[in-house]
């Protein structure tokens, strides 16, 4: 009897997805297994809805964003009986194995089936790229470049109606996109969660700048960053997901009203939003999709289960389920400030 391995994509969903999906069944069917995808991340698990993959239905995925297993933040850790319903389902469907992709709360669900029984292994997924235990996440960078040619744009015309633009960017519970995108953009002024804000000390700066004759500003703010001195908080009264997140956005619009308020500098915002998850993976997504596609299927091959595959400097490698599902990884002190250096001092 060929082993049969499934697959899910489970969380928000980022460019790379189908790369990865791609890789595993293309490294899968020719060593004999047979493929199952499970549809709409841990919902599909429980609700028994699975198709079967082959190589025409990943062909010609590779540069595609989203994912072809569409994807759910469906808590099976809520669900009475969750993690019983989706062994029983592997099981009616001769699953023998499971990749998981996905971000912390789909590893977290992928270690309690590994600690129940499953032979599971992780693959590391999030733009927001602050999962434990690995360098990079897959589609980060993407998410970087579009956020980068954003700023690049909202420069011109920020610089021709003399106006602070404020940039609000994803990063739930740390900055990286923000530091990142910040950085190569040249913003002159980067919040992030790991930072608290000085809403005085932003203006300040926004007014040496101006006060040396520039007439306009960038400033990137990553969505889960708390204004304290804000009139109003940015997320009050908005939905929570299965896994106790809330919906996020509208710091941005906080911090512009703030920064007018206090400068008198006209001050416009962009929410940058879904854009960033949208579309083409880059290259370097890509490339990292498919080495991490095929290490865990390598590590399905070698039976050494409950594990994530990770990148450490350009080695992949593989970390407990576990160590992946710690807090979030933050922005280092190093990286911030080294980008804080080109605050207001150009
Ligand atoms: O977790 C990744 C992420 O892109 C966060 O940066 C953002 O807060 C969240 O997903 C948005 O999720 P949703 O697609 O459910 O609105």
């Amino acid at each position: 009897m060929p082993k049969t391995v499934g697959i899910l994509t489970g969380g928000g969903d980022c460019p790379g997805l189908n790369a990865v999906i791609r890789a595993v069944v293309r490294r899968a069917i020719p060593l004999g297994y047979d493929m199952i995808g499970i549809l709409e991340g841990w919902r599909g698990a429980l609700e028994n809805n699975m198709e079967r993959l082959n190589l025409d239905k990943v062909s010609g995925i590779i540069y595609r964003g989203g994912t072809i297993l569409r994807t759910s933040r469906t808590n099976p850790l809520k669900r009475p009986n969750g993690l019983s319903i989706i062994k029983e389902n592997l099981q009616i469907n001769g699953i023998d194995f499971l990749v998981a992709i996905g971000g912390d709360d789909t590893q977290r669900v992928s270690d309690s089936l590994f600690q129940d029984g499953v032979p599971v292994v992780g693959v590391p997924k999030t733009i927001d790229n602050d999962l434990q235990g690995t360098d990079y996440c897959f589609g980060f960078d993407t998410a970087v470049s579009i956020a980068t040619e954003a700023i690049d744009r909202l420069h011109s015309t920020a610089e021709a109606h003399n106006r602070v633009m404020v940039v609000e960017v994803m990063g739930r519970d740390t900055g990286w996109i923000a530091v990142a995108s910040g950085m190569a953009g040249g913003a002159d002024m980067i919040l992030i969660p790991e930072r608290p804000v000085d809403l005085h000390e932003v203006c300040r700066v926004l007014r040496k700048r101006h006060g040396r004759g520039k007439y306009f500003s960038i400033v990137v703010v990553a969505e889960g960053v708390k204004l304290p001195e804000a009139e109003k908080p940015a997320d009050a009264g908005q939905p929570t997901d299965e896994f106790g997140h809330v919906r996020l956005g509208g710091v941005g619009d906080a911090l512009a009203h703030e920064i007018e308020k206090r400068t008198g500098f006209e001050t416009r915002v962009v929410t940058l939003g879904h854009v960033q998850r949208g579309g083409s993976p880059t290259a370097f997504d890509r490339i990292l999709a498919t080495r991490f596609g095929v290490a865990a299927m390598n590590l399905i091959l070698e039976h050494n289960f409950g594990k994530m595959v990770a990148l450490k400097g350009n080695e992949i490698v593989a970390i407990p389920l576990s160590e992946a599902t710690k807090e979030p990884r933050r922005v280092t002190p190093e990286l911030y400030d080294t980008a804080a250096v080109f605050f207001g001092s150009g």
